[in-house]
């Protein structure tokens, strides 16, 4: 077991996983097939505590009959409440107000400080990844009476359609969205969806909130659309290279950033652990997994 601060080194996660027939990892560790291969040939599981798996080398897991497991369903409403926070501190500037006053013992109230955006005002909301975790933010969207768009490379389900969800391609949701938040999973495919192209693309004065994985966005790109003010704020739970954050956000007040804590609930984390225990125990039963990746 690892217990130190952190990500561990490959080093280490090396060392620790010699011999191991089950590896329990997080979003810290990168298991790839080095950290397999030092476990050594008993090695039956790498069961990730988190919904996103790309941490794990599939191919590698594949190739040594190693099963890989994540924890999707027991996450969704605690990633999406984080998402729909970020939506509302960036568009109506809570962070950056609190900041304001925190700094500013002479400030006034006055009709036009710290404007923002009404979420309720007729604004659409485009959602990129319309999975369990897009489903609860766009459940929080409409209870906020927005406008839901939505882009998944797969049809809607029945009960988006009911709640009022409207497919688009990823121009069309870009183009017509006041705010985007990243609902999907991080692959070859997804790597700097969100780039220079496709951030012009994005409403003048729009938002951007991600909570799925960092490079889902190039930062440098980010950070050129939020000094220009084509896009009015950023809510970022997730960077390209965590824990580094690049320098230029650091310094923006339209941009609330927070530590990967969309998950960080204390019933939802513990629903986590308990879910990849349970993958370690089928799998040490020679039972079907409950929630199984990539076989
Ligand atoms: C996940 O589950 O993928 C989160 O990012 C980690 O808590």
């Amino acid at each position: 077991m690892y217990g130190g601060r952190g990500a561990p080194s490959q080093e280490d996660l090396r060392h620790g996983a010699t011999g191991a027939i089950a590896i329990i990892s997080t979003v810290n560790e990168t298991i790839d097939s080095a950290v397999m291969d030092a476990a050594g040939p008993g090695l039956r599981i790498v069961a990730n505590c988190a919904v996103g798996y790309d941490n794990v080398d599939l191919a590698a897991a594949n190739e040594r009959d190693v099963l890989v497991s994540n924890t999707p369903g027991v996450l969704d409403k605690a990633t999406a409440d984080v998402a729909f926070g970020l939506l509302l501190a960036t568009a109506r500037r809570i962070v950056e107000a609190d900041h304001h006053i925190r700094t500013h013992p002479d400030w006034h109230w006055g009709p036009r400080e710290f404007l923002g955006r009404d979420l309720s005002a007729g604004t659409t909301l485009g959602i990129v990844g319309m999975g369990r975790i897009g489903f609860e933010m766009a459940r929080s969207a409409t209870a906020f009476d927005m406008r839901v768009l939505a882009y998944d490379p797969r049809p809607l389900d029945r009960r988006s359609v009911d709640l009022g969800v409207v497919a688009a391609d990823l121009e069309t949701v870009l183009a017509s969205s006041d705010a985007i938040t990243l609902h999907c999973p991080l692959t070859p495919q997804t790597r700097h969806l969100m780039n220079e192209r496709t951030l012009a693309l994005m409403k003048q004065g729009a938002v951007l909130v991600n909570t799925a994985r960092g490079p889902l966005v190039d930062e440098a790109a980010l950070h050129r659309v939020l000094v220009s003010g084509q896009l009015s704020g950023a809510g970022l739970d997730v960077f390209e290279d965590e824990p580094r954050i690049y320098p230029g956000l650091v310094e923006l007040a339209n941009v609330v950033l927070l530590p990967h804590i969309a998950s960080a609930g204390d019933h939802t984390r513990g629903a986590m652990a308990l879910l990849a225990i349970d993958n370690v125990r089928h799998c040490l039963e020679g039972r079907p997994l409950p929630t199984p990746v990539g076989c």
